[in-house]
Order: structure tokens, then C-alpha cells, then sequence
């Protein structure tokens, strides 16, 4: 008889505090749906993630639909994966506490994304924003995650987790798996269209530097038409050039073309072509993508089936985990 094998686990998840986009999408959802045959996948979203800065109850409950929504209509199949809601879980929280009461004040004030987040907040900066590297230490380590696919932006907060893991199994017995960032080969970070010195993120302010993966047509073409450029005036894949290397790169991994290839085409052309074309491949691609999630949105009850099921999964592998962890600390289970 042919052995089965037993495959990897992966974990990842994006939170729903902004609608979603291509960075999320070439970035991250392309690269997930490659992962689904080979791998042991749980895709979440991470709503308990989403509630460290304020939240207005019915976006985030439609921004919820919508990402399960994305995920699927980008290519994730239900049936391959584990696709869940992350607060449909409750040992995320449990596990967190317990995490944050064996994690240092010190190493979550290291954190760069704190760091950068508390500016923008202010003097009403939640407990919760500076506790949340533990939760996402406890999201990844409840399903003994081997690998976790995460932009450089993510990888202090995996460092982060790896540490927390070994410290618990040190002072009681092996009981995590230390998870390993996955870093896709093909790794698209799509950048700022306003300011390409920064990742490109959906918690923006000025909605002209992303594009929303729901964005229209119109939106679209505009956002490109206003993307940041030079006065160089040649399409060259090129650190001095910044604006342009973002759209090649866009252009790259929608089309397949290589850098090489696009900087050959857009000889002697101007900007204005190069836009036009970028602006017309995410059209595209994002076409047929827009049109599911539509469909999908209209039959919720075929969403709320896939995040049921996807919700009975994770809560019997993360219920396991979580009792090892409160055996092992001396909480008493109910006989
Ligand atoms: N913190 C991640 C982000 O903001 C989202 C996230 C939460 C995550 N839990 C995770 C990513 C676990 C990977 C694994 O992008």
C-alpha cells in the first residue's frame, strides 16, 4: 500500500481592516493558491487582529465576507484548504493570554510595526496593538505551522513567535513546533503607487497610492495615470527609479513578462503607454476575480457553509494543542 504522506503545514492570514489590496493580492493570495496541493493549508482572517485599532461594526463584518469572498474567488478551493474566521476560534485568544504572560514588555516594544503604528495613534494607542505580536505567535503556533508565507514586513513578528515557541518548550516539554518564515520564490511586494519607498498597504490615508482589488475599471486606470514616476523618462527595472520598477514588477507578475522583455517593448515609448498597459493587465486580471466575488457575496449562505466548516476543522487541531498547553501549566481540565 503507498504510504501517505503526511504534508507541511502553512499558516497565514490577512486581517479585514481594509478592504483589500493587490498588494495583498500579488503579494500574498497568488502565492497562497500555489501552496493548496503540496501544502497542509490554514488560511485565516484574522478579525481578532483587525480590533487593535478602531473598528466601525458593520465594515468590518462586510470587509469579513468580502476577504473570504477574495480568497476564494482568487483561487483558494474550500475543499483543499482550511479557510476560517479567526474569532470563530476561541482558543486564538486563549492561547494569546497565556502567551502574552510569558513575553517581555521589552521584546513586543521592539517591534517596528508597533513602533510605526503607535505614531500614527497617538496618545490612544490600545494595550491591544502592543499584546498583538503574542496573538499572532499563538494563531501560527496552535496548528504546529511548519511554515509561515509572510512579507518582510511580518518577519520580526515570526522571529518573535520562534522564540516564544522555544521558551514554552524549554520550561515545560517539546510541545511547539518552531515554525519557519516561507519566503515565495517569486515574491511580489508591490509598493506605494504615491511613495514607492513604502510597502504598499490598504490603512493608507491618500487612496491613490493602492489599488483596491474591487477598485473599477475607471479607479484603476486613473490610480495608475496619477502613479509616481520621474523625469528620466525610460522604462528601466532600476533603484533610481522607483515608480517605474513598481509598475514593471506589477506588469511581471501579472503578464509573466520579464523585466528584460518590458524594457526591450517600451523602447523609445513614453510612460504614458507603459501606464496605459500596466493600468489594462490589473483590469484584466482582476476582472474575471471581481466578478466571483460578487457572485459569492450574493449567496452567503454558501459562505457561511465554507467558513462553518473551515471553523470545525481549525477548532478540533487548535482545541488539541491548546489542552496540551494548559495541562502542561497546571490548569485543571473538567473530568
Ligand atoms: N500580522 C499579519 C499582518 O498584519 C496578519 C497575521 C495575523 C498573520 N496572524 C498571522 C500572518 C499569522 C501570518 C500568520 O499582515
Amino acid at each position: 500500500m503507498e504510504q501517505q504522506e503526511v504534508k507541511k503545514v502553512i499558516f497565514s492570514g490577512i486581517q479585514p481592516s481594509g478592504d483589500l489590496t493587490i498588494g495583498n493580492y500579488l503579494g500574498a493570495l497568488k502565492n497562497w493558491v500555489k501552496l493548496q496541493g503540496e501544502y497542509d493549508c490554514y488560511y485565516c482572517i484574522v478579525d481578532l487582529h483587525a480590533i487593535t485599532v478602531k473598528q466601525i461594526p458593520k465594515d468590518l463584518r462586510r470587509r469579513t465576507f468580502e476577504v473570504l469572498a477574495i480568497y476564494i474567488a482568487a483561487g483558494i478551493d474550500p475543499e483543499k484548504n482550511t479557510l476560517f474566521i479567526q474569532s470563530h476560534v476561541p482558543a486564538h485568544s486563549e492561547l494569546a493570554w497565556n502567551l502574552n504572560c510569558n513575553t517581555y514588555m521589552g521584546e513586543l516594544s521592539r517591534m517596528t510595526q508597533y513602533k510605526d503604528k503607535s505614531k500614527r495613534y497617538g496618545n490612544n494607542i490600545a494595550a491591544g496593538l502592543f499584546n498583538y505580536p503574542a496573538l499572532m505567535a499563538a494563531d501560527i503556533l496552535l496548528y504546529q505551522a511548519d511554515l509561515v508565507p509572510v512579507g518582510a514586513d511580518q518577519k520580526q513578528h515570526l522571529e518573535l513567535t520562534r522564540d516564544l515557541a522555544e521558551r514554552f518548550n524549554n520550561a515545560y516539554s517539546p510541545t511547539f513546533k518552531i515554525p519557519e518564515p516561507y519566503i515565495p520564490k517569486a515574491g511580489a511586494k508591490i509598493m506605494d503607487l504615491q511613495d514607492p519607498t513604502k510597502k504598499m498597504s490598504k490603512s493608507s490615508d491618500n487612496p491613490n497610492s493602492y489599488i483596491l482589488i474591487m477598485d473599477t475599471p475607471d479607479v484603476i486606470r486613473k490610480k495608475i495615470s496619477r502613479a509616481v514616476t520621474d523625469s528620466i523618462g525610460i522604462v528601466k527595472y532600476s533603484d533610481e527609479q522607483l515608480g517605474v520598477k513598481n509598475l514593471m514588477t506589477i506588469l511581471n507578475v501579472i503578464t509573466g513578462k520579464t523585466f528584460d522583455e518590458i524594457e526591450k517593448y517600451y523602447q523609445g515609448k513614453g510612460y504614458a503607454e507603459f501606464k496605459k498597459d500596466v493600468g489594462d493587465a490589473i483590469i484584466n486580471e482582476l476582472e474575471p476575480i471581481q466578478k466571483k466575488v460578487k457572485e459569492l457575496l450574493d449567496d452567503k449562505k454558501s459562505l457561511e457553509e465554507i467558513y462553518k466548516k473551515g471553523a470545525e476543522k481549525a477548532n478540533y487541531v487548535a482545541n488539541k494543542t491548546l489542552r496540551k498547553v494548559q495541562k502542561k501549566i497546571g490548569f485543571i481540565p473538567i473530568k
